[in-house]
């Protein structure tokens, strides 16, 4: 769920690479008055959602965003802590940003998600130039922290909420290729998995409104969208009750709701827990058309033992049984995984398992990392990180390569196909060319026809294939 690379580690810099930074805002004449703030995102797609949730909440209060960061007036930053790398980078980032503040005295540095939630006020001892740490369930109180900190005074929220979902907020779309957009329908985890810091930094689950999901998916459409990711941390585990008691929405409901809004838009949804995923999802996937052929199942390890001290609530063969399930109900389907080498006390047989799992489920692609100890989580508290570096490093790059080459397999086999593609936008090498992505997910580059543009269904056939990417013709 991270970004489209397959084969790249340590990702929670990547997306941004791309993104970071990247802020279009359309300027209201009150706004050009005021203040100015910047956003970068890092992590995972649900910072990316919430940043554009910040971004409408501080546009309410009269802010405009920036893309020059040397203008801007607040610069903000969204973090993850799902791994230390993650956090290294966003430490890296506020050095630079010090920089700015010794040129600007006056601009305020602000802290949000993960990383703000996981070390609260002790954040401002750490990094003596953040002014304010937010958490993710109190973006609303932003406004008056920012006048806190404007009149001198450190501020700080990073209460957790059972209730919050922004569900009345209309996000500002940043960074935005006008055909994509995500779309957050719950918040929070639930499982505990015991590598896992999510659970503590994004607090308990808890579902959106199923009617704004569908209205802002409505909206999206109306303003030339074409494609929607519902987004949550286990989709899967959707599940919302009208207040006055008269329905009850599932997620296979949910994703129906929102494929009806109209033919031309694409579902997708992120990310899905091999305990949780139904049939019922997967038939109402082969129902319609535009939900994608796309599933993303993480299964972390392909070792029962292993999953079994990750907290993971299935094994080995539940889960060879759930991606039987999606091939047999949807034999188009892609199956994208993430995949954590060198878990504690994993043995070479058991690193073997993940491999062989690789092979067995076919996997598109795979995010793939090494076991990072996180401060808090079940697993720091209960077994030793045992694994050496090297050795977690040496199963990574197996992992690796292993995947690059089913991913190369699994592309090979798609050349001479004929794909319904989604015009993204221009080819990252070439403006001559445009990337769009069939419904499996995957990306293809092919020559720009005239009479096309972004937002357009064209056919492409496939002709050539690298592991990461399909290249091919209209026809
Ligand atoms: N170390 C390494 N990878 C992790 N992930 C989550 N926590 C850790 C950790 N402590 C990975 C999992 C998860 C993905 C988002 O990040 O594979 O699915
Ligand atoms: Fe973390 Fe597991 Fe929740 Fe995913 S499902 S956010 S890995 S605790």
């Amino acid at each position: 769920m991270y970004n489209d690379n397959p084969t790249l580690v340590g990702i929670n810099k990547k997306i941004d690479e791309a993104k970071q930074g990247q802020v279009f805002f359309k300027e209201s004449e009150e706004a050009k008055a005021g203040k100015h703030f910047y956003i970068e995102s890092y992590g995972c797609q649900m910072n990316f959602s919430d940043s554009e949730i910040v971004a409408s909440i501080l546009g309410e209060a009269g802010f405009q965003a920036t893309r020059n960061i040397e203008e801007s007036d607040l610069i903000l930053i969204n973090t993850c802590s799902i791994r230390e790398k993650a956090e290294e980078t966003v430490r890296k980032r506020l050095r630079v940003f010090n920089k700015i503040k010794d040129t600007k005295p006056g601009t305020l540095i602000g802290v949000l998600g993960c990383m703000a939630e996981r070390l609260k006020a002790k954040f401002l001892e750490e990094e003596k130039i953040v002014d304010l740490v937010v958490g993710p369930d109190a973006y609303r109180d932003l406004p008056k922290l920012v006048a806190t900190a404007e009149d001198g005074e450190k501020g700080v929220n990073v209460f957790l909420s059972r209730e919050e979902t922004y569900a009345d907020i209309s996000p500002v779309r940043l960074g935005t290729n006008g055909v994509t957009a995500f779309i957050s329908i719950m918040r929070g985890c639930d499982n505990m998995c015991s590598f896992c810091v999510v659970p503590f930094t994004r607090g308990r689950e808890r579902s959106r409104d199923a009617y704004s999901i569908v209205a802002e998916a409505a909206d999206l459409y109306e303003n030339g969208y074409r494609e929607v990711t519902l987004l949550g941390q286990n989709v899967d585990s959707y599940k919302w009750a009208h207040p006055e008691g008269t329905e009850e929405v599932n997620f296979a409901q949910l994703i129906e709701r929102v494929a009806l809004v109209h033919p031309d838009l694409r579902v997708r949804f992120s990310t899905s827990h091999p305990k949780d995923i139904t049939d019922e999802v997967l038939y109402t996937m082969a129902k319609y058309e535009n939900i994608c052929n796309y599933i993303h199942l993480p299964v972390q390890s392909g070792n029962s033992r292993v999953l079994k001290l990750m907290n993971r609530t299935y094994d080995r063969d539940w889960y060879k049984e759930r991606v039987e399930a999606i091939y047999r109900i949807i034999p188009e389907c892609a199956i994208s995984s993430d995949i954590i080498a060198g878990f504690c006390t994993e043995t070479e047989e058991e690193h073997q398992e993940t491999l062989s799992m690789i092979e067995w489920a076919r996997y598109s692609m795979s995010y793939m990392f090494y076991y990072s100890e996180r401060p808090g989580t079940l697993a720091e508290r209960k077994y030793e990180d045992d694994i050496p570096l090297e050795l977690k490093k040496r199963r990574l790059s197996e992992i690796i390569r292993l995947q690059n080459h089913i991913s190369l397999e699994h592309n090979k086999r798609d050349i001479g196909k004929t794909f319904k593609v989604l015009i993204e936008g221009n080819s990252k090498k070439s403006d001559l060319d445009w990337k769009g992505r069939n419904s499996q997910n995957k990306m293809i580059v092919f020559k720009k026809e005239a009479n096309t543009q972004p937002g357009d269904y064209v056919k492409v056939k496939i002709t050539d294939a690298t592991s990461a990417t399909l290249k091919g013709h209209q026809v």
